[in-house]
């Protein structure tokens, strides 16, 4: 097939989806040729040379050799319909047309894209996010439905791509251990972080219009609320899977319905992240400070289903924070009180990381040299994640034509509509923004 990328000037081009392709074409044997489109400027050779050097960061670059030949650049305006007749042509296969474009661009392409004859077969990858809100999300969604069924839609979302995040499914479904337990009556809370060490990279133009809420918790978040709750699919298909992601998002909804009481945002100042300076985000370049845009946000969902019914689920995602954490945190409920028992026995717990793949179990037991002192004790299993990056495996989903690991129309509708709720909150300035320094863990008290 012919990967089209519009918007392939942009960082993601050249920071995921071309080292994607390289890890998943080290691995597995596709025939692609690699075009590329956007307003700048560029040659052919230097968009081989992009491709080269997009290898050399996974494998040798001599791999990319094979693909070189075929690939090809167009400088182009890719909302203007003729313009986008021009570039299917320059396709010597059936299309991916992917959008590595900011939404609103998208909804300008797919309008254009009527006017123009799609080659029977044809597949569109969107970037997240999806649409702006729920309004846009739904518009969007009806443009694509006139252009392509459903089943060549494919709404990226790399958290679905990586190892870690879709072993949640084989280790609940595949201990007794676990889904013997997953449930309100044995679980607590659950927290689900990904706090991150890096600020901005200059993406201040896409980031300020955004915030964590929408760059993290709206979308990847979400995902991994939905595989963590969902119930056992009858199949491991694309559309058993994806319905029940789906059920889980349409039971979610904000804790209480109280979008000022369930949710929390700050931005950070200037301070030190490891060796690295950081600026306010204020004064980061592209950024608008009177868009009171949040770098880091928390949010208390509940799922209001037999199983989950009282049980807080805390999303939370930020930028600048001084520890790099990416885990799912499962907390048991206490057990009564054990006679005749010394020590505290801390209710167990699990904790899976996303990012090395270890999972933790946090469990008490009888202390060293004393068999009725309770003691804490971790026990550790690890899986390395494996050579393919996320971005690799979600492509490969999509050069297979299965969207197994792609979002669904309704879930990217679903995603919006529970937040809908806090992004109100927030616009009204219900929710005060809070500040904390670049390297800190966040705000006092979160
Ligand atoms: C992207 C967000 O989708 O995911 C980034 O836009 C974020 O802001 C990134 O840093 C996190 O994913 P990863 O794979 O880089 O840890």
């Amino acid at each position: 097939m012919s990967i089209l990328i519009l918007g392939a000037g942009g960082d993601l081009t050249k920071r995921l989806l071309l080292p994607g392709l390289a890890s998943l074409l080290s691995v597995h044997d596709y025939d692609v040729q690699v075009v590329g489109a956007a307003r700048e400027e560029r040659t052919d050779e230097q968009w081989r040379q992009l491709i080269r050097d997009s290898f050399g960061q996974i494998t040798d670059p001599h791999d990319a050799d094979r693909y070189l030949e075929s690939a090809r650049y167009i400088t182009a305006d890719v909302t203007d319909a003729g313009r986008l007749r021009d570039l299917i042509a320059a396709c010597d296969h059936t299309p991916i047309i992917y959008f590595a474009l900011p939404p609103t661009v998208t909804a300008k392409v797919c309008t254009a894209l009527r006017q123009v004859d799609l080659p029977e077969g044809t597949r569109l990858a969107l970037e997240k996010p999806f649409g702006t809100d729920l309004k846009s999300a739904r518009a969007l969604n009806r443009l694509i439905a006139r252009l392509v069924p459903e089943e060549q839609v494919f709404r990226i979302d790399h958290f679905l791509g990586m190892s870690m995040v879709l072993n949640i499914l084989g280790l609940r479904f595949a201990n007794q251990l676990f889904e013997s337990v997953w449930n309100s009556e044995r679980i607590e809370r659950v927290e689900i972080v990904y706090d991150e060490l890096i600020g901005l990279e200059g993406r201040g133009g896409y980031y300020d219009h955004a915030g964590a809420l929408t760059d993290m918790l709206q979308s990847h978040l979400l995902e991994v609320l939905a595989l963590l709750a969902m119930e056992e699919p009858p199949r491991l298909n694309e559309v058993e899977l994806r319905s029940n992601a789906a059920q889980v998002l349409r039971a979610t909804h904000v804790w209480d319905d109280d979008p000022v009481a369930s949710s929390h945002r700050a931005r950070y100042t200037a301070g030190q992240v490891g060796d690295r300076s950081l600026p306010s985000y204020a004064d980061e370049p592209g950024v608008d400070p009177a868009l009171e845009t949040e770098t880091l946000a928390k949010v208390t969902v509940e799922i209001d289903t037999a199983r989950w019914r009282g049980v807080p689920f805390t999303l939370r995602s930020g930028k600048a924070i001084g520890r790099y954490t990416t885990q799912v945190r499962v907390h048991m409920r206490p057990v009564p009180e054990i006679p005749g028992f010394g020590g505290a026995p801390a209710p167990d717990s699990i904790m899976l990381d996303v990012k090395s793949g270890a999972v933790e179990l946090g469990v008490t037991m009888n202390g060293s040299g004393d068999p009725f002192t309770l003691e804490r004790s971790t026990l550790v299993a690890k899986k390395e994640p494996g050579d393919m990056l996320p971005y690799g495996q979600v492509l490969r989903g999509i050069l297979d034509g299965d969207p197994l690991l792609s979002v669904r129309a309704d879930m990217a509708e679903e995603c919006w509509r529970i937040f809908e709720p806090v992004i109100a909150a927030w616009r009204k300035d219900e929710v005060p923004l809070e500040e904390y320094p670049a390297g800190s863990l966040g705000p006092e008290g979160w």
